[in-house]
């Protein structure tokens, strides 16, 4: 493996061979779990292997194409009454058999709307089954559709209504593809110049009376020990990068498996001498439980590197502190760093902490500047122009 400097000065950066439509079969190196036994969380550290000439940057994230359980697979064959060696076409006109076919290329996990009007249609006209299903297709059964499809995955539809697939091939059409997941990279490759580092968490639950987990993080949760193989390919993202200028502050606010990316960025700072400050503003439900990449934080906050480093843990005490709690308690300091030209990055939960952390940050642009939230709308627009507001939200 080649120095990232001379593939770089080779032009190399960016471009690799490996896509979602050719991945590369990576090594699972490390698989550790981060969180401490008695957490409600199980998010796990993954090393994976690279080959020659895969570049990525911090900022970037890697794909994985996963496999649906095996148990998974041979429940729906069994429900269908087929066999897994009865033959398919694939999305290409490939033939391959159908167990292949449910373990790698179909999506049988979480149930969409799409799949339940496809099955719907295979119904015979007359049949018993005809009435439950109509009330769950069409734009005027919208909402009851997305209520049954809730926690709810093709075993329970091929239960509750069993006997409508009379032929394998019939579940091209009925079952959406299995697509690669997307996970934040963790590592700078600059230290790490032949694999690829993730934070990744386990997603369980329970829901209509069965154990269900996430397709690839239960498979990165349960079944990608070290040594097995895994189809990766990296996924570029130009929109979220640390400063071209080097001596410039950045402000990093990553709850959770949203620290991911950060923790890219410090290693891509330390490696190269970087001179800018950096704050980081972690989040998880409880200190001792859940505080990822605790040591490497708090020995590059003892360094220096990391010039402030800001944890809110929401479980420690009987009132939820967030992030964006420890943000206002330092709204003043938020602000100078702004005012300096920090660039604000934020990565995690886009769909209730992302809008909470802006909003805290308006109020605090609004207060340190003296002016209203227009102006402070204002202000964040400007950032945004200037490439200093930038988020990586899922
Ligand atoms: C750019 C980007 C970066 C990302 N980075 C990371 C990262 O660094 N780390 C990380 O862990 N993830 C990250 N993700 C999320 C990741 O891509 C996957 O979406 C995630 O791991 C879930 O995939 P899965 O296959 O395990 O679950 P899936 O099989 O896709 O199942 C997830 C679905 O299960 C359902 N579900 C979950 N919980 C419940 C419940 N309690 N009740 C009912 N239904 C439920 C929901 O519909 C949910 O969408 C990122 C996503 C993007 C787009
Ligand atoms: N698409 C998917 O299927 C998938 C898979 C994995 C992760 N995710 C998402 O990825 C994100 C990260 O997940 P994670 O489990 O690592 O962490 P998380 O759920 O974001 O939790 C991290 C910390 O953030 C806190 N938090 C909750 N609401 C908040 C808010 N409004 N503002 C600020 N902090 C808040 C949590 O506190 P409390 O829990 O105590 O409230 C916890 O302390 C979440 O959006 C999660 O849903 C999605």
């Amino acid at each position: 493996m080649i120095e990232v400097e001379e593939r770089e000065s080779k032009g190399l950066v960016g471009h690799s061979k490996y896509t979602r439509n050719n991945p590369f079969l990576s090594t699972v190196r490390v698989n550790e779990l981060q969180t401490a036994a008695g957490s409600e969380k199980e998010t796990r550290h993954i090393e994976l292997t690279l080959d020659e000439g895969m570049i990525y940057t911090p900022g970037d994230s890697a794909g994985i194409l996963p496999e649906n359980r095996a148990e998974a697979v041979a429940e729906i064959l069994a429900l269908l009454g087929f066999r897994g060696d009865d033959r398919v076409l694939d999305h290409y006109k490939a033939e391959i058999s159908l167990e292949e076919a449910l373990r790698t290329r179909l999506g049988i996990g979480k149930l969409t709307r799409g799949s339940l009007k496809q099955y719907a249609k295979l119904v015979p006209a007359g049949s018993t089954l005809e009435g439950g299903l109509k009330g769950l297709v069409g734009p005027e059964h919208k909402a009851e559709a997305e209520e049954y499809c809730w926690g709810r995955e093709f075993v329970d539809l091929v239960t509750a209504f069993p006997g409508v697939v009379t032929e394998p091939q019939q579940l091209f059409n009925v079952l959406p593809r299995l697509v690669p997941r997307l996970y934040s990279i963790a590592s700078s490759q600059r230290l790490h110049p032949d694999n690829v580092q993730l934070t990744v968490r386990v997603i369980r639950y329970e829901s209509h009376g069965r154990q269900r987990q996430g397709v690839a993080s239960g498979q990165l949760g349960e079944r990608a020990l070290v040594g097995t193989k895994l189809p990766i390919f990296l996924h570029d993202n130009a929109n979220f990068r640390l400063p071209e200028d080097t001596s410039a502050p950045v402000i990093m606010v990553g709850p959770g498996t949203g620290v991911a990316p950060f923790r890219a960025f410090l290693e891509e700072r330390q490696a190269t001498g970087q001179t800018g400050d950096n704050w980081l503003f972690f989040g998880e439900q409880r200190e001792k439980l859940d505080y990822l990449y605790r040591e490497q934080f708090q020995a590059m906050h003892k360094d220096g590197l990391l010039t402030r480093l800001d944890t809110a843990f929401s479980r420690d005490q009987p009132e939820k502190i967030y992030v964006q709690d420890r943000m206002r308690e330092h709204s003043a300091e938020l602000f100078e760093w702004l005012e300096r030209g920090a660039y604000f990055y934020v990565c995690g939960d886009a769909i209730r902490m992302a809008k909470d952390v802006e909003v805290t940050l308006l109020d605090a642009i609004a207060v340190g500047s003296h002016g209203t939230l227009d102006d402070a709308a204002e202000y964040l627009a400007a950032m945004k122009k200037q490439k200093r507001y930038q988020r990586d939200i899922y």
